[in-house]
C-alpha cells in the first residue's frame, strides 16, 4: 500500500556525503523534502548554504524545498570544520562550478519552527550535521518544536572508535551541547550512528559502473564531487571510496526497517578535552530515544543504487 510521502525537513552541513543524501532524498518516493536547513560544521554555514543552493540548480526537485541558512558556530564552542574530507568548500572543490542560485534563503531556525508549527506530528527532521540548530529551534520555542514527530540523527559512535579523535563522532564532536540538549529533549529520536554508517560504503568502481545509462550529468557531479571524498578514504581507511553516512539516515527516515535499533538512555560528554563528544548509551525498556545498532547492508546498498542516480 503506497502512503502519500512524509514532509521532511533536512538540516545539513552540506559537505560529500550529505549532498549524497540530498539526492537520495529526492528520488525516495517515501519522503517530501519541504525544507533544508543549513548549519556550520564540515563547512562554514555560508558554504553549507551556497552548496545547497547550487545543488537545487542540478538536481531540480520535483518540490523545492524551502532553504534556511542556520547557525554560524555550535552553542558554546568554537567551530571545528572538515576540509581534510570535504574540501574548503565542503563539495570536494566543485561548489564554484554550480550554477548561480536562486532559491531565497530565510532564517534556519525561523524556518524549522515554521515547519514544525505547520506539520507537527507528520514531520520528520533529518539531522546530517551538529544539532546546533535543533538546539535552538527548542530553546526558542520549546513547545512549538516538540511538536515534531521525529528526528533522525546522524551522530554519535557508541561500540566503535571515534572519526575525530579516539571516542567523538564528529557532529557530536562540534557541539556537543546541542547533542546532549536535542537528544534529552523527549522528542522521538532515531540515531544513526557510526557503529552502523561505518558499515555502509561506497566505491569509486561501484560509482563508475553506475554511472552509465543514467544521466551524465547527474553522474559527473557525484564522481566529481566525491573525488576528494574517496581520496581522504583512500589514505585513511585503505579503500577508495567513502562512508555513506548521511545516505544511511536518510534511507533510515524513508525504511525505518533497515536498522534494528534499541531504546536507550544516551549520555554526551560535553566538556573535557580527550572525551568531548562521546557519547555512551544504556539500554533501558522504555525512552524517547532509540539507537539503531544493526543494518541490513545489502537492503541499504540496493536502495542506494537504484535511487541515487535517476
Ligand atoms: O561523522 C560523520 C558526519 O559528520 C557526517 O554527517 C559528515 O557529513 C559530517 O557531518
Ligand atoms: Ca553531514
Amino acid at each position: 500500500m503506497n502512503r502519500s510521502p512524509r514532509p521532511v525537513l533536512i538540516d545539513t552541513d552540506t559537505g560529500v556525503d550529505d549532498a549524497l543524501a540530498l539526492m537520495l532524498a529526492f528520488h525516495s518516493p517515501e519522503l517530501s523534502v519541504r525544507a533544508i536547513t543549513t548549519v556550520a560544521g564540515n563547512a562554514p554555514v555560508d558554504r553549507c548554504t551556497r552548496n545547497v543552493r547550487g545543488l537545487l540548480q542540478v538536481l531540480h526537485p520535483a518540490t523545492v524545498p524551502e532553504v534556511g541558512r542556520g547557525a554560524s558556530r555550535p552553542l558554546r564552542r568554537a567551530l571545528t570544520t572538515a576540509p581534510e574530507v570535504h574540501g574548503t568548500d565542503g563539495l570536494g572543490g566543485i561548489s564554484a562550478t554550480l550554477p548561480a542560485a536562486r532559491v531565497p534563503v530565510v532564517d534556519g531556525v525561523d524556518l524549522i519552527l515554521r515547519m514544525s508549527q505547520r506539520y507537527g506530528r507528520l514531520l520528520t527532521i533529518i539531522a546530517l550535521g551538529p544539532l546546533t540548530n535543533l538546539a535552538r529551534a527548542l530553546r526558542r520555542k520549546p513547545d512549538v518544536f516538540r511538536r515534531v514527530g521525529r528526528i533522525v540523527s546522524m551522530g554519535g559512535a557508541f561500540s566503535v572508535p571515534g572519526n575525530t579523535g579516539p571516542v567523538a563522532e564528529f557532529n557530536v564532536f562540534v557541539d556537543p551541547d546541542a547533542a546532549a540538549e536535542v537528544y534529552g529533549s523527549g522528542i522521538p529520536i532515531t540515531i544513526v550512528p557510526l557503529d552502523v554508517t561505518e558499515q555502509c560504503r561506497f566505491t569509486r568502481d561501484e560509482l563508475r559502473t553506475l554511472a552509465p545509462g543514467r544521466s551524465p550529468k547527474i553522474s559527473r557531479l557525484v564522481l566529481s564531487l566525491a573525488r576528494g571524498y574517496m581520496e581522504y578514504h583512500r589514505m585513511t581507511e585503505g579503500f577508495v571510496g567513502g562512508y555513506l553516512h548521511d545516505p544511511l539516515a536518510v534511507a533510515v527516515a524513508a525504511q525505518p526497517s533497515l536498522v534494528r535499533c534499541e531504546p536507550s538512555r544516551v549520555v554526551v560528554e560535553r566538556d573535557g578535552h580527550s572525551l568531548r563528544g562521546m557519547t555512551s548509551k544504556v539500554g533501558v525498556r522504555r525512552s524517547s530515544v532509540e539507537v539503531a545498532v544493526q543494518v541490513n547492508r545489502t537492503r541499504f546498498r540496493r536502495l542506494f543504487h537504484s535511487r541515487l542516480l535517476p
